[in-house]
């Protein structure tokens, strides 16, 4: 059950100082948080009043600054506008190292998929991960990037939010050496940030449980691949691959997957290739009751174990054009 002060953080979020206008011109209110009598309150510190440009400025200039700042949920649209435009300058610069550039883009992206999961922004928020895929695309191509130099930069720890920005990159990645074209290459990235949506419909104390789930949680759990689905038709913008990324992403090669038990080529290839980024993520990862997987042994246990989940030649090609240095 939230409380009231949980109700009033709702309509906040933290942001990124970096990504205000150099000239001190925002869009939007930007406040700072105090507390009275042990509850939260929004401080305005900025409006977009141009009498307020300076002080703006100011924060700006002076950067490393400890004190968080943050916007009104409603906001967030506007934000991640600014952060996109700040993130095109960035890759446009030839100065700025391939590294540094993939590590702000994939911030920007854990940013919108942690607004998303962990703090319920509306679902509008995702419109936002459209242009940062592009310009995720743009940069990796250009750039000939590998999956080593791409691992270098996800997060290791298991969240539902890093997960989801890794399974997009690794996907992503995926077409890029593959020679797909731009349009499935992005939409492969946003397939793979997308897929696991519908657990944002699932009963949190289920997706965050540390022990065996039951038959009954397993169930519900299982129902994500669905829920993921309708929610992206239900925006009437995404593409069937990205679709079917979310609703597939479970299915097994050989069958015997949920929720449509799909066999072989029934399942898209988009899905397909979502799935082997999918486990290699999961198995790769630390959660708090394991450690987690070397790329090798991840490897070893999908082509041997779990062999018959796989599509053989995307496995086959993750291996060679994305495995740690084979
Ligand atoms: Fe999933
Ligand atoms: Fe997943």
């Amino acid at each position: 059950m939230k409380t009231g002060i949980d109700e009033q953080q709702e309509l906040f979020r933290p942001i990124d100082l970096e990504f205000l206008n150099s000239d001190g011109a925002e869009i939007f209110d930007i406040f700072y948080k105090t507390s009275s009598f042990g509850s939260a309150q929004y401080v305005k510190f900025a409006s977009s009043h141009p009498s307020h440009q300076d002080k703006v400025r100011r924060l700006i200039e002076e950067g490393e600054n400890d004190q968080e700042f943050f916007i009104r949920e409603e906001d967030l649209g506007k934000y991640y506008g600014l952060a996109t435009k700040s993130l095109r300058t960035l890759i446009s610069n030839p100065q700025i190292p391939f590294e540094k550039k993939t590590r702000k883009i994939y911030d920007v992206s854990k940013g919108i998929m942690k607004d998303f999961f962990a703090s319920n922004a509306s679902e509008k928020i995702l419109h936002s991960s459209e242009e940062v895929m592009e310009i995720m695309e743009q940069c990796l191509s250009k750039n000939e990037a590998g999956f080593h130099s791409i691992s270098m930069i996800t997060n290791k720890d298991y969240y539902t939010y890093t997960h989801s920005v890794n399974v997009g990159l690794y996907c992503m990645s995926y077409g890029i050496k593959t020679k797909m074209g731009p349009n499935d290459t992005k939409d492969l990235g946003l397939g793979g940030m997308f897929h696991d949506l519908g657990k944002s419909r699932v009963d949190e104390s289920i997706i965050n449980k540390d022990g065996k789930l039951t038959d009954e949680e397993f169930e519900a759990i299982k129902n994500h691949s669905f829920l993921g689905e309708e929610i992206l038709v239900s925006m009437q913008c995404y593409t069937n691959n990205v679709v079917r990324m979310a609703g597939e992403h479970h299915e097994k090669f050989k069958g015997n997957g949920y929720p449509k038990g799909l066999v072989g080529e029934e399942i898209s290839p988009f899905a397909r290739i979502c799935k082997v980024m999918d486990v290699y993520d999961a198995l790769t990862t630390r959660r708090s009751y394991k450690k987690a997987m070397t790329p090798f042994d991840a490897l070893t246990i999908m082509g041997k174990q779990m062999v018959d989940e796989f599509d053989h030649n995307i496995l086959g090609n993750f291996v060679r054009y994305m495995g740690p240095d084979l």
